[in-house]
C-alpha cells in the first residue's frame, strides 16, 4: 500500500503576524508536490485564524485542543472554535504538554476523541524519555502510551495519525538511530492493528525530534514511518521545504 506521507510543522509557541510571510510561502511551494505528500502547519493558536485566511486550501492546525466541547475553562480552546478560526488539523498529547501540563494517557485519548468528534484530523504524540530509552524501557514505555492515549476506533487513515518523538531528540539535534525508529515504529504499527484491525496498518506514523533537510530523506526511507513533525525546521520556509520534498519522493 503506497501511503502519502504527512510532514506537519509545529510551530509551538513561536509565530505572531509578521511571521504570514513563511506561511504563505511554505503554502505556495508545497502545491507542488500536491497528491505526492500532504503538508500541515500547526501554528499557535492566536495565528490560526489569520494563517488560514491567507493560506485558502493549504492545511493549517493547532496544537492542543481542550477535550470538552464549552464551559467554565479559562484560557483553553475547543474543537468547534479551532474549526471556526481555521483549523483543519489537531496534535494532542505533545510530551511538552504531558511533561509541562501533566497531560496524561487518558486525557490525551479524550483530547483526540474531541478532534476525530469535531472532524479536525488528529496527530497523536507519544515518546519516552532519554531516562526510559537507556533504561531499556523504550519500546515498552511507548507501547503503553499508544494503548492508553488511542481513541476508540474506528479511525480513518486520511484523519488520525500517531507522531513518534523521543523525547531526548526533541530540540536537541540529536536524532534516534534508524534502527532504533524502525523498531519503535514497527512496535507501534503492531499496535495499531491490534486496536484497529486493518485500518491500523494504514495509519500514519509520523516521527518527530530533530527532523531537518539532511537527515530527512534517510528518516523516511525507514519502514513504517509515514511522514514527520517537525519543530524547528518548520519555522522558515527555507528549511521546511526541502524536507517536504523528500517526503514527496
Ligand atoms: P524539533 O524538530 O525542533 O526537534 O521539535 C520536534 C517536535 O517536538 C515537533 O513536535
Amino acid at each position: 500500500m503506497t501511503m502519502v506521507k504527512l510532514i506537519a510543522g509545529n510551530w509551538k509557541m513561536h509565530g505572531t503576524s509578521e511571521d504570514l510571510g513563511e506561511v504563505r510561502t511554505i503554502a505556495e511551494w508545497s502545491k507542488k508536490f500536491e497528491g505526492a505528500v500532504e503538508v500541515a502547519l500547526c501554528v499557535p493558536a492566536t495565528l490560526i485564524h489569520r494563517a488560514a485566511e491567507a493560506v485558502p486550501g493549504f492545511l493549517i492546525g493547532a496544537q492542543d485542543i481542550h477535550h470538552k466541547e464549552k464551559g467554565a475553562h479559562t484560557g483553553d480552546v475547543c474543537a468547534a472554535m479551532l474549526h471556526d478560526a481555521g483549523a483543519g488539523i489537531v496534535i494532542v498529547g505533545h510530551s511538552e504538554r504531558r511533561d509541562a501540563h501533566r497531560e496524561a494517557d487518558g486525557h490525551v485519548k479524550a483530547k483526540a476523541e474531541a478532534g476525530l468528534g469535531a472532524g479536525l484530523k488528529v496527530i497523536l504524540c507519544v515518546g519516552e524519555s532519554l531516562e526510559e530509552r537507556e533504561a531499556g524501557r523504550a519500546v515498552e514505555t511507548v507501547g503503553r502510551q499508544v494503548d492508553a492515549s488511542l481513541p476508540a476506533g474506528p479511525v480513518d487513515t486520511g484523519t488520525f495519525a500517531l507522531a513518534y518523538e523521543p523525547i531526548w531528540a526533541i530540540g536537541t539535534g540529536r536524532v534516534a538511530e534508524v534502527e532504533d525508529i524502525e523498531e519503535m515504529h514497527s512496535a507501534i504499527r503492531e499496535r495499531l492493528v491490534a486496536a484497529y484491525g486493518e485500518t491500523g496498518a494504514g495509519v500514519r506514523i509520523l516521527y518527530g525530534g530533530s527532523v531537518k533537510a539532511s537527515n530527512a530523506g534517510e528518516i523516511f526511507a525507514v519502514p513504517n514511518v509515514g511522514g514527520a513533525l517537525v519543530g524547528g525546521a518548520s519555522l522558515k520556509a527555507a528549511d521546511f521545504l526541502p524536507i517536504v520534498e523528500a517526503g514527496a519522493d
